[in-house]
């Protein structure tokens, strides 16, 4: 039976159990709205794991738009029975008071690869992200932890995070998830309006048209076709469009045989903001 936890000291004293019997702790963190690009992460987890922990949250502190956090999908029972149905061991689903009974304050460094796409669009974002997964991840104390690969940066930022708290935990990214049109699954797609959502598997469609041009085409005339593509869509608007070194993620200046380099974009459709990324592995 599925285990539901809403404060820190049930989750903590499971923890410790648990850590007496030596299991392997995996841990999905989650802003809930599951859809399956969250499930996979839950199977994942599973098939390396003795215990699954998944935690949701909607997280204050990472939304820099008081908009986007009111308008933010929450579906709690139903994300309970999705994931009682894949035998999830714990849910861990905090509100706001437990998990900020004061004003977190702290300020989180990435050495610059906070500084660009994701990081340059939304002031703030990867602060808060590193403020609840840090807390989390002190509370949960997994063994490995798992994130999605459409938060390419995301995923950068937590591997830094953990590595400059010397925390003993391994951040696994798994793979994109996406709807049989080729959209990234997203919480967020439940909000688009019909047109919008008729239109944004032109974001997929278009990366990956980009990767076989990207044999030809240099590349600052490749980002400007991505752009133009997109944007040529009544209601799609390209925010940034970047292709960046996979682990430095500078932005390059030109693609390079042999190397990996993922492609990152932020469309709006209508008001919601999609992101999606492609490698580019010439
Ligand atoms: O990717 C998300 O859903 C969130 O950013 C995370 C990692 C759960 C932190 O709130």
């Amino acid at each position: 039976m599925m285990q539901v936890f809403y404060k820190k000291n049930e989750l903590t004293a499971f923890i410790e159990k648990i850590k007496s019997q030596h299991k392997i702790i995996g841990f999905v963190p989650t802003m809930g709205a599951l859809h399956v690009g969250h499930l996979s992460l839950i199977e994942y987890s599973q098939k390396s794991c003795d215990i699954t922990i998944a935690s949701i949250f909607v997280n204050p502190t990472q939304f820099n738009d008081q908009n986007d956090l009111k308008n933010y999908p929450r579906n709690l029972a139903q994300d309970f029975e999705k994931l009682a149905q894949l035998n999830c061991d714990v849910v861990f689903a905090p509100s706001v008071e437990e998990m900020y009974p004061e004003k977190d304050i702290r300020v989180f460094t990435f050495d610059g690869i906070d500084s660009l796409m994701e990081g340059a669009h939304r002031p703030g974002h990867f602060n808060g992200v590193a403020q609840i997964v840090s807390k989390l991840f002190e509370l949960v104390q997994p063994d490995k932890a798992f994130f999605g690969q459409k938060d390419f940066q995301q995923v950068a930022i937590i591997k830094k995070m953990v590595e400059k708290m010397k925390l003993p935990i391994e951040i696994i990214a798994c793979p994109i998830i996406r709807e049989s049109d080729g959209l990234a699954m997203s919480s967020r797609n439940v909000l688009l309006l019909p047109q919008h959502r008729a239109l944004a598997p032109l974001i997929h469609k278009t990366l990956l048209l980009a990767v076989e041009k990207a044999q030809t085409l240099p590349l600052e005339k490749l980002k400007t076709w991505v752009v133009e593509q997109i944007n040529s869509s009544e209601y799609l608007k390209v925010e940034y469009f970047d292709i960046v070194d996979e682990n430095r993620l500078t932005s390059l200046k030109s693609l390079q045989h042999g190397k990996k380099q993922v492609g990152c974009i932020a469309v709006w459709a209508g008001n919601v903001r999609l992101i999606d990324n492609i490698v580019f592995n010439l």
